[in-house]
């Protein structure tokens, strides 16, 4: 009976100093736990008079009870002092700044990309994309530029073996789509393509964007009112264009674009050379050749194509002056394409 009430009063002593749930739970172990004091008590009994037992039974199970109960009031406690400390300590400012991810943003030749895609998809333009590694046939042969013609020194070529190469001109496509398709053909081909080249405007890799319109009856006309549509639509709702002549094997006749320059507005400055004027892009008739080699008859049909530097549109829109930076990807310079 002694060791029950020192039981009791040691217990209550070790539990009103513990501070944590913790330290609760370790002093509740020694005393109510499977080891405990209390199973150590009951173990004991075996050692009482068989008449004492039920008597000392029915104390230790008091002792337990009262125990369970002071320990249940501490628990309490503790928890209801902890979750104060948390609301104290823990507390969130709610009017701090945030942390703000970086966000990522659309590099400009992508973004030229699909604005180009855009517009002419506006205009009934379907999308085809040709293999970035031809063979002479589709990037040269069939653009009616032969083996021996000057035309192919005006590009340098990256061969792959003899008879592979990279692409220099998204133009292979055209012929590629010709082959497979019948007239009416309206489609457009963006992507990358190689040249040996290498300066602030010209870089080894960069991407193109070709288109080709084929059909009875179209004209020059077409061609140049589909690319004042483009213009107006890609540099400002001013804008003009003209044609000059030019060659190009796979075309007849052969024109550059210009179109008017949009920093001046056609009056002349340092952008376009004081002329008023920037070349955007090659284009013209498809030369009969060209249709013939894809089994197209080019006295019943006639087409006009174009091809265009998608960074030469980005660096003319964003007044970007080398190349280069479209192929660094420094973020200080992609960030300042956010829309
Ligand atoms: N392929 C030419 C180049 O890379 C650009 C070009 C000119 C494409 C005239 C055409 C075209 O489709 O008709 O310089």
């Amino acid at each position: 009976m002694e060791e029950n009430e020192t039981l009791l009063s040691e217990a209550k002593k070790d539990a009103d100093a513990a501070e944590t749930s913790r330290a609760l739970y370790e002093v509740k172990m020694t005393y109510l736990g499977r080891t405990g004091k209390i199973s150590a008590l009951l173990q004991k009994m075996k050692d009482a008079a068989k008449e004492d037992r039920p008597a000392l039974g029915k104390k230790i199970n008091d002792l337990r009870m009262k125990l369970e109960a002071h320990f249940e009031a501490l628990e309490e406690k503790i928890k209801q002092r902890e979750l104060e400390y948390k609301l104290k300590h823990e507390r969130i400012d709610v009017t701090m700044p945030g942390k703000r991810k970086r966000e990522g943003v659309l590099h400009p030749v992508t973004r030229v990309k699909n604005e180009l895609i855009d517009v002419f998809a506006g205009m009934g333009f379907e999308i085809y994309e040709g293999p970035e590694i031809e063979n002479e046939y589709y990037n040269f042969t069939a653009l009616n530029t032969p083996a021996d013609h000057p035309a192919r020194d005006m590009q340098d070529t990256f061969y792959v073996t003899d008879e592979f190469l990279l692409r220099t001109q998204t133009s292979a496509a055209q012929i590629r789509v010709m082959e497979k398709k019948k007239p009416p053909i309206k489609i457009l081909s963006p992507g990358r393509v190689f040249r040996s080249d290498d300066d602030a405007t010209h870089s080894p890799m960069f991407h193109q964007m070709e288109g080709l319109v084929v059909d009875k009856g179209i004209t020059l006309c077409d061609l140049q009112g589909m690319l004042d549509e483009f213009a107006r639509s890609v540099f400002s709702d001013s804008s003009k264009t003209r044609l000059r002549p030019s060659y190009f094997p796979f075309t007849e006749p052969s024109v550059e674009v210009d179109v008017s320059c949009a920093s001046c507005g056609g009056k002349g400055c340092s952008l376009c050379k004081g002329t008023g004027w920037i070349e955007v892009l090659g284009a013209g008739m498809v030369n009969r050749r060209v249709l013939e080699n894809c089994g197209v008859d080019p006295d019943v049909y006639t087409g006009f194509a174009f091809g265009m530097g998608i960074e030469r549109i980005a660096m003319l829109k964003y007044g970007i002056n080398n190349i280069k930076l479209l192929t660094e990807n420094d973020v200080r310079f992609l960030e300042q394409f956010k829309d």
